[in-house]
């Protein structure tokens, strides 16, 4: 286990009709909010009224921006800029998923940093310029990216079709309003999606080359079978509370850096499927359920041990099996099955991509960086065998 510092200061508030107290929580960073959110799943179901009425209630001035699309634009973020300071606005509240989270952040990022916001995006170097941003939180609709307690933003610049991230603490939201039932409204193939993602973070710090993290792995192995088995029941019965908690928290502590504790993770497969849903606009948690197959074949030859475990613990692999690479092929094979159950794609191919852009998406994965991975350092030639693999 190697040294390790965790910091998480978001605040989660869980379980039903929490909306009501986003008000109360906002009032202890500021008073002038930029309510933030998406295309209108928030109108709907009802969330938007909830909201806006513990706002009214705790008398706060805000100014609404909506529209936020899934693979948030940069376009988008430059207004929220321009909006916050022509308003004086002091805190950024997200209402919706990873999406409009992740275009918050950006927001309150851009707000406070002194150069354009999306160099923060290219150049990760440049984040020690960025010394806080506006305070940020969310009332969480979709269990899925895990944004509503991560230090992540991942925005898509529509000039050139980049999908980049950022990574820092100071755009860790302030609180996030955690409803299950505000999740009951999501389409089958967005809960889906949403649990392939969370899914995803945990196979990303589950895969890592460090030995002795025997305790982080196990809290890993929960989380996941706590996803693998609750998900196909959230298809079943989209309005169980119950089924739809034990997605949200789990979605919750995947992604809130307590699972990486002591171990480095792998990431590649999160930066190969950017370039997916970069370019072709597709829903993350679908690009992932391509990618993670396709890279599992390419890398499990690296720690082959990993793999078995992860195999045998969290898909019951048979231990009989006498040849390792049978018991890989086989929990890769369980793997695709739950994500074809759910209703995932598995291959470039079910989402109608072909092998015309992959050499550009392997080239443009390196746009900025040395390699991808590290459970295996991934580099352009690499990646292109790997969605060679996918198709
Ligand atoms: O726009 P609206 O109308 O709200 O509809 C949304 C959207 O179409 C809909 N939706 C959300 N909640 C709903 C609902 N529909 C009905 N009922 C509800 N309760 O779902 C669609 C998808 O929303 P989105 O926010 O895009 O989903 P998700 O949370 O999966 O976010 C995906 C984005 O997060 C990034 C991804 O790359 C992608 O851009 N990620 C962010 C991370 C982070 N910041 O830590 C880490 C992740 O690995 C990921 O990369
Ligand atoms: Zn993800």
């Amino acid at each position: 286990m190697i040294n390790f510092e965790f910091y998480n200061p978001a605040r989660i508030i869980f379980g039903k009709d929490t909306e009501s107290q986003a008000g109360k929580q906002i009032s202890k960073f500021g008073k002038r909010v930029l309510l933030h959110y998406g295309g209108g799943s928030v109108k709907a179901n009802g969330v938007y009224d909830k909201v806006v009425k513990s706002l009214k209630e705790e008398g706060l001035f805000f100014v609404e921006l909506s529209g936020v699309v899934p693979n948030p634009r940069l376009s988008l973020v430059r207004e929220g800029i321009e909006l916050c300071k022509k308003n004086n606005l002091d805190f950024v509240l997200a209402v919706g998923g990873g999406s409009v989270i992740d275009s918050a952040k950006a927001i309150a990022a851009g707000v406070r940093y002194s150069g354009d916001v999306w160099e923060l995006y290219m150049d990760n170097s440049k984040l020690a310029g960025l010394t806080e941003a506006l305070p940020v939180g969310v009332v969480l609709t979709i269990p899925a990216a895990g944004s509503e307690s991560s230090t992540a933003s991942v925005i898509t610049n529509e000039e050139g079709w980049l999908k980049r991230a950022i990574n820092t603490e100071v755009v860790i939201p302030k609180f996030a309003v955690l409803n299950p039932e505000s999740s009951y409204t999501l389409p089958a193939y967005q809960t889906a999606c949403g649990a392939s993602d969370i899914f995803a973070h945990l196979m990303e710090r589950y895969f890592t080359q460090e030995p002795n993290v025997d305790f982080t792995d196990r809290l890993i192995e929960a989380n996941m079978r706590t996803i693998l088995n609750n998900a196909p029941l959230a298809l079943k019965n989209p309005n169980d509370y119950n089924v739809r908690a034990e997605i949200m928290w789990a979605g919750a502590v995947a992604h809130n850096n307590l699972l990486n504790t002591g171990r480095i993770g792998d990431w590649g497969s999160h930066d190969i499927e950017h370039e997916i849903s970069g370019a072709y606009d597709i829903a993350h948690g679908a690009g992932l359920s391509i990618v993670f197959p396709a890279w599992m074949k390419y890398v499990y030859k690296q720690n082959v041990d990993k793999f078995i475990q992860f195999a045998m613990r969290v898909f019951n692999v048979d231990f009989s099996f006498d040849d390792k690479e049978k018991i890989v092929f086989e929990m890769i094979e369980r793997l695709e099955a739950w994500y074809v159950r759910m209703g995932l794609p598995i291959r470039l191919s079910d989402v109608n991509i072909g092998s015309e852009r992959i050499r550009e998406m392997a080239d443009k994965c390196m746009v900025g960086r040395t390699h991808v991975g590290n459970f295996q350092k991934l580099k352009a030639d690499d990646i292109y065998e790997i969605y060679k693999l996918a198709l």
